[in-house]
């Protein structure tokens, strides 16, 4: 159980080394030179009284409450704003003080309804904390006088309220929209008396620019700002520290509970992912763990058009068992296989790819990282030596260059995007290549240096036209390159990029930026200091997905920036744990640690651990387990955690594969689409019912802990065990610290974690092992973990997905703030406040030449597939590119998606589709069967339509 009220120390602590003796109250105390005396202060245990001062925040100085003597300095300066001195005598109590303190709560409580007892803060309110400790008794003034006790509230925010009538004007709500959060939607409006807080033009938080990020919810000492579970609630009586299950950022929380509540979550102050702050989804959108639509009980059906019968988990997992071992004797052992989650937790995506190689006999096993992150996997495993990014997220504060490609943070990534923001603001330089104007090209206080409006497909051109540049204009960092590098290659790819036609001359017209622009950013990114790249989907969703990695690794190896903080090549994570479930083991080629099936001494270690002989063939990929089904040899399919029928491309094929199995067996919280083809509905357990860990895009392995039993019964890994169980492959794990402690016997960059070693330590980053007992927060800093770096040449080869006359407009796709993935999660909370369908994007220009209005269905149509939308006119995207999220089923944009895929590893081509667009009357017909089928569905399963 962990604390409710965390210690606040006022103000930041001094990164200064040099310390300082300062007398505070009699006692001596050293501490660094530029610490606050209130920080000293509290440090030692002594609270000064405080109301504008938080310690997540830069001192202010304006509430004049925390007053202190200093023997020879004349007044009483604030305690917040005056650093410590050498030699510093400081007196934090004495009557004169008390009296001034006394005076300044007077006039606060004077304009303040004094309705504690039935305020939704009572009990974490520091205002009446205040006014307990500097002893207020009466108020001289009375509250008779011109006031604000009678403003109104503003409840438009889902998630929080503001009743502007117990605002204190301290100004630590408009600190944290800026330096915490950088949205800047908060203003001091007025003067003196009439000064008040303003989300924008005074309108309301919803109508405002606010993102509802709720660092100003947290920041507030009174009740002006809160949650409005809390008002419904009450205050929380316990906390348990966890991890959010939406993105890769990996945010630590405190779950604030009552009982088996959850009253609010609040960000850790000790999370080293986020330090305290979160987005929209983390912080308010974990209603879906109680969502009615919640499926808690195991059903079956003997075929897709047959209605769902609930059964007792006895029955679900012996008929599962039961219809595999038929399918492998009637087909073949390599007629079955499975898919891991990338949103469970390391331990459970353990054990499913264990089952499937050691219960099903085969390597059948894929996982969702498949159609995102997986030419990450291998791009920088063959450049670095490792498949995961460089970098923790701190690093981010010591980058000069940050270039962003192929990402939009601030609405995928928004809490890494805020740190990034504040860097900026520091001076550091952006560069954006981005075939859409996303946020951060201009948002409040951030300019980019320089944003490349790209032609979606074309990464690979700029990113070798960036290293023509660097390797004609001699800018690369030879010392680097000759100490770390493989020479051959390095010479080899040099000469590959100095070509003519690797030219941001001879590339222009293709990539769709002048020449003098890459040439720009060449410029600002080789010579600019510590230059660091992140990236996203945007790169790895490709044809050349893989090559657009590997050109990355080769321009930072060229530029010398690998292996030191403010560097490195880091991609952004879109799953909580698609890091996790690719470290585990759940490619069909590889085992964890990422070691291929195919190495005897690999096989050996795992096939001795777990008493079974392992195949030493890969196995089959999610599109080749398809391919297989409509081939008549794949016949059953255990899915844990996603749902390829609306997340995977050219929906068609997915569904004619999964029509074709015999027993698909789903495992998830919600009868989603995969379901509709199901045989068996295995009910999961959302992050708050189960113990176990996930790994962020840094690398970080953080727990996940139970706060709830689970509504369904059992945690998911418990599920995977009883099947396997069912299956005749033992499995006895009492707790996931077992699974863990397994997953460390046999993985040598995990050797080092354990459930007791993330306790004490609250995360690690791998590696993790007798090199780096603590993790490795920076990779490659002595050397690569190949050995020497190496250069490979990217040959930029044309998408096959053309446009042309019948399809000229080029689709790209993307996410946004408030909803996440699918949706599954989001679209079951009040999220859908901000976002109820998907819109198409596209460019004035365009919309006028095709008689398109704002809010106009389109049909949008490819060679795969049509869908219809409402469409957004936007100069976001440039002519000849349209742009859609993909969160809703009913948009069905994975219908018009293509088979094309990376060349290395199948990622789908997501982000490239050739299309046309023109006014429709609404959904087609495909999309009103589906949603029928969809609501049939969930009639038959007795559960809420949506
Ligand atoms: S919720 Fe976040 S974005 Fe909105 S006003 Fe508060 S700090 Fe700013
Ligand atoms: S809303 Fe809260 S944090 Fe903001 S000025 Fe008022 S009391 Fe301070
Ligand atoms: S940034 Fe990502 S991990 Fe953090 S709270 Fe938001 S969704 Fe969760
Ligand atoms: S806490 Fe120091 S002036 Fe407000």
């Amino acid at each position: 159980m962990g604390l409710i009220h965390e210690p606040d120390y006022g103000t930041k602590p001094s990164a200064a080394t040099d310390m300082v003796s300062v007398v505070i109250d009699g006692q001596e105390r050293r501490v660094p030179a530029g610490t606050s005396i209130m920080r000293a202060a509290a440090e030692m245990g002594t609270q000064i009284p405080k109301l504008c001062a938080t310690d997540s925040l830069d001192a202010f100085g304006s509430c004049r409450l925390c007053l202190v003597e200093i023997e020879g300095r004349p007044g009483t300066p604030a305690s917040c704003t005056t650093p410590v001195a050498a030699g510093m005598v400081v007196r934090t109590q004495t009557p004169q003080l008390a009296k001034l303190r006394r005076g300044v709560m007077e006039l606060y409580i004077s304009d303040h309804p004094l309705d504690c007892l039935t305020c939704g803060a009572n009990g974490d309110c520091e205002l009446q904390d205040m006014a307990g400790a500097v002893g207020l008794r009466d108020v001289r003034y009375g509250y008779e006088g011109i006031n604000h006790c009678d403003a109104d509230k503003d409840l438009s925010n889902p998630y929080f309220q503001f009743d502007p009538s117990k605002c204190i004007v301290c100004s630590r709500c408009v600190r944290a929209c800026e330096e915490v959060q950088g949205t800047f939607a908060l203003t001091i409006g007025g003067r003196g008396f009439g000064s008040h807080v303003s989300p924008g033009m005074d309108e309301s938080f919803f109508s405002s620019e606010c993102v509802s990020c709720g660092a100003c919810v947290q920041a507030c000492p009174t009740a002006t700002l809160i949650e409005k579970s809390v008002v419904e609630l009450g205050q929380p009586e316990h906390s348990v520290v966890t991890t959010c299950a939406y993105c890769g950022v990996g945010c630590a929380f405190k779950a604030e509970m009552r009982g088996e509540t959850v009253v609010r979550m609040v960000p850790w102050k000790d999370g080293l992912a986020n330090h305290g702050h979160s987005c929209v989804k983390g912080r308010f959108a974990w209603g879906y763990a109680t969502h009615r639509d919640r499926i808690t009980k195991p059903m079956l059906r003997d075929k897709i058009s047959d209605p769902w019968r609930e059964v007792s988990w006895d029955e679900a997992i012996a008929h599962v068992a039961s219809e595999f071992r038929r399918i492998q004797a009637s087909y073949g052992k390599g007629a079955i296989g499975g898919i891991t989650s990338s949103r469970c937790t390391n331990e459970e995506t353990f054990l499913v790819q264990k089952l499937i190689r050691a219960g099903f006999g085969n390597n059948n096993v894929d996982t969702c990282a498949r159609v995102c992150h997986s030419p990450t996997g291998y791009g920088l495993s063959q450049t670095f030596g490792t498949s995961a990014g460089t970098q923790d997220f701190d690093s981010v504060e010591q980058a000069d260059v940050i270039l962003l490609i192929g990402a939009n943070p601030t609405d995928g990534h928004p809490v890494f995007a805020s740190r990034m923001k504040k860097r900026l603001r520091e001076g550091a330089k952006l560069i954006v290549i981005d075939p859409r104007r996303i946020d951060l090209v201009r948002t409040p206080h951030v300019t980019a240096s320089v944003h490349l409006p790209i032609r979606p497909s074309t990464n690979v051109a700029v990113l070798t036209a960036l290293a023509h540049v660097i390797v004609t204009e001699d800018l690369v960092n030879h010392r680097f390159v000759g100490e770390r590098c493989e020479p051959d290659a390095f010479a080899l790819w040099a000469e590959f990029v100095a070509l003519d036609r690797n030219s941001p001359e001879a590339l222009a017209e293709t990539i769709g930026v002048p020449a003098e622009d890459i040439r720009a950013v060449a410029r600002i990114y080789a010579g600019g200091g510590n230059a660091a790249i992140y990236y996203g989907l945007g790169i790895t969703e490709h044809s050349q997905g893989s090559t657009a990695v590997m050109a990355l690794a080769n321009l930072a190896m060229a530029t010398g920036n690998v292996g030191r903080p403010g560097v490195g090549v880091n991609p952004l994570r879109g799953q909580n744990n698609v890091q996790g479930s690719c470290d585990m083991g759940s490619f069909p080629h590889e085992l964890s640690g990422y070691r291929h099936v195919s190495t005897p001494e690999v096989r050996h270690l795992f096939e001795s651990a777990w008493g079974t002989p392992i195949d030493p063939e890969p196995g089959l990929r999610i599109p080749n387990m398809l391919d297989a089904a409509i081939d008549g040899t794949f016949k059953g399919i255990y899915i844990q955690g996603e749902d390829i029928a609306q997340s995977d491309p050219d929906i068609r094929h997915i569904t004619a594969g999964l029509s074709a199995m015999e027993c698909v067996v789903v495992q998830d919280l919600f009868l989603n689409e995969t379901a509709q083809f199901a045989h068996v509905f295995l009910p999961g357990s959302t992050f708050l019912e189960k113990n176990g860990t996930f790994t962020n895009a840094e690398r970080r392995i953080q727990r996940v802990r139970k706060v709830m039993a689970p509504k369904n019964g059992y945690e998911d890994w418990q599920i995977t065990q009883m099947l396997a169980n069912a299956l005749g492959y033992p499995m006895d794990y009492a707790h996931p610290s077992e699974i863990m402690d397994e997953i460390a016997r046999l993985t040598p960059t995990f050797t080092g974690v354990n459930y007791e070693k993330l306790e004490r330590e609250g995360s690690v980053q791998w590696p993790c092992n007798e090199n780096a007992p603590h993790g490795t927060p920076i990779m490659h800093e002595a050397g690569f973990v190949r050995g020497q770096g190496r250069f490979f040449i990217t040959e930029y080869v044309p998408t096959d997905e053309k446009v042309g006359p019948r399809f000229p407009l080029l689709l790209t796709t993307g996410r946004i703030l408030s909803q996440y993935n699918v949706g599954a999660q989001t679209r079951r909370t009040d999220n859908t406040a901000w976002h109820q369908e998907d819109l198409l994007e596209i460019h004035p220009h365009d919309a006028e030449q095709r008689g398109i209005a704002e809010g106009h269905w389109v049909k949008l149509a490819s060679r795969a597939g049509e869908t219809s939308l409402r469409a957004k006119v936007t100069d976001r995207v440039a002519p000849g590119v349209v742009y859609t999220t993909f969160h809703h089923p009913m948009t069905m944009a994975n219908v018009v998606t293509t088979d094309y895929s990376d060349w290395a590893t199948n990622c789908p081509e997501y982000k490239v589709t050739a299309v046309q667009v023109s006014p429709s009357n609404g959904p087609t017909d495909a999309q009103r069967d589906y949603a029928a089928l969809g609501r049939e569905t969930r009639r038959i399963a007795g559960v809420a339509a949506e």
